[in-house]
């Protein structure tokens, strides 16, 4: 029988290109988490399924989980999100460790979901998520958050905005102003979440399906036609919203003066697909119509550490998808080139007695932190060139029986030719070359 040479369904091979790129994205995300004072976690790649049923939702245990039964009789599942895990491991330290508590991780997810443009069945997600600060500031510092990853990237308000609302809001149109009842008020929220998903008609198709009253209806449909903070506050004022709640006049006048206000915009159609959120939520979107996915999903839940016994402590954070990052990052050509690897300097001999005194040299440049690549045997000129291009090395090194007797190497510059003879004991001095 002949294996299959390709990766499972809706997973990928990363191989140097596609690896050097992934390790560029997650170099920016340890950067800015790190600058916020965020620090890394990690946790198991199984857990039992019961973490996921207890908040996450239909959608993710009916369709996308991966699940079975361990040989010890147990249900589990592949971790498809990380916030569950994130809640469990803080539930076991909450008491113990200074509050707020703000974490970080790149975790590989698996759904199982149709394989399209943006989605995978594996996909590496960055989160970020605070424990106990008080609600308005969280929210502030992650958005913060989220805005400096994509600026460091390269981009901008040109490129990318995040779309926000409020659980608090939805569910006051939905049960207060709509008087819908609970299974009614889910469907819907399960409707608005698929909208930009399944294009206006489709989703006129299932609102008309889910048979509201008239009144609820002409409520519901002043409601999506809210497109702006402004309008908001006006609609909330107008229908006596109690601002406690939900302070919406003062978030969007924190997002003024931090400046961050070009970026974002409310948006009806934001509901998020998880169960778990109570307050703000937020995707962050392509402003290129042709990459129309989430890149990124969060918002605040109050109640995840009370599914472990514990008292409750607000979290607020999002998850940053590699997929649709990368959609981005191309879309706007904001990727660096990583066709080719980057070393500095390639080390060649010209015959078998010099082999000896070539590895000794490589391991002294290793030692001074200098990228060394050395090829096994003897090379010829224009092929040794070649190699070097190849390897990405700014240097290259010639070594024959002139350089071991007098202990030195000659070393060209792989763009200008300058050609420069090092002694050994000098070899720090090929650091100059390199800058
Ligand atoms: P989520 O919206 O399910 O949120 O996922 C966050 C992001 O992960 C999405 O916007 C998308 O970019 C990416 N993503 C999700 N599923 C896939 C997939 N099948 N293929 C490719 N990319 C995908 C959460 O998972 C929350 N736990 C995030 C969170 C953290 N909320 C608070 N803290």
């Amino acid at each position: 029988m002949t294996l299959n040479k390709k990766s499972y369904k809706g997973t990928r091979d990363f191989f140097p290109k596609l690896k050097r790129n992934q390790n560029y994205c997650f170099s920016k995300m340890t950067e800015v988490a790190e600058l916020f004072g965020y620090e890394p976690y990690d946790g198991p790649l199984l857990e039992e399924v019961e973490l996921y049923k207890a908040k996450s939702g239909e959608e993710l245990i009916d369709q996308q989980i991966y699940s079975f039964t361990d040989r010890g009789n147990r249900e589990v599942a592949i971790r498809p999100e990380m916030t569950p895990t994130l809640a469990r491991m803080v539930a076991q330290i909450c008491k113990e460790v200074p509050r707020p508590i703000r974490w970080y991780s790149i975790p590989n997810l698996m759904r199982y979901e149709r394989p399209q443009k943006g989605r995978l069945r594996e996909h590496w997600q960055f989160n970020v998520d605070i424990f106990g600060a008080k609600n308005d500031f969280a929210e502030l510092e992650i958005i913060q958050m989220a805005i400096m990853l994509f600026n460091n990237f390269g981009a901008d308000e040109n490129h990318f905005e995040i779309l926000v609302n409020n659980r608090i809001i939805i569910d006051f149109v939905f049960n207060d102003l709509m008087t819908l009842n609970k299974n009614d008020s889910y469907k819907l929220y399960k409707i608005i979440d698929q909208s930009k998903k399944v294009g206006p008609d489709k989703f006129k198709i299932l609102l008309d399906e889910l048979g509201l009253p008239n009144d609820a209806k002409a409520i519901f449909t002043n409601y999506l036609k809210i497109n702006s903070f402004q309008e908001l506050i006006i609609f909330l004022k107008n229908h006596n919203f109690e601002f406690t709640k939900w302070d919406a006049e003062n978030f969007y006048q924190n997002l003024k003066d931090l400046k961050i206000d070009q970026y974002i915009n409310f948006d009806t159609s934001i509901v998020r697909g998880l169960d778990y959120y109570t307050g703000l939520v937020f995707e962050i979107f392509d402003k290129a119509p042709n990459n129309n996915r989430a890149l990124c999903g969060g918002g605040v839940y109050d109640n995840l550490l009370q599914i472990f016994n514990e008292a409750q402590m607000t979290g607020v954070g999002f998850g940053l998808g590699d997929v649709t990052l990368n959609h981005f990052l191309e879309n706007h050509n904001l990727l660096p080139d990583f066709t080719d690897p980057i070393n500095d300097i390639l080390l060649t001999y010209q015959n078998a007695q010099s082999e000896s005194y070539t590895l000794h040299i490589g391991l002294e440049l290793r030692k001074l932190n200098i990228k060394t690549i050395i090829p096994p045997g003897e090379i010829k000129v224009k092929k040794a060139f070649n190699f070097a291009e190849n390897k990405g090395c700014k240097l290259i090194a010639f070594i024959g029986d002139n350089e071991v007797n007098n202990k030195t190497i000659q070393i060209k510059n792989m763009k200008t030719k300058e050609q420069t003879t090092i002694r050994l004991k000098d070899l720090i001095k090929i650091k100059d070359l390199l800058n």
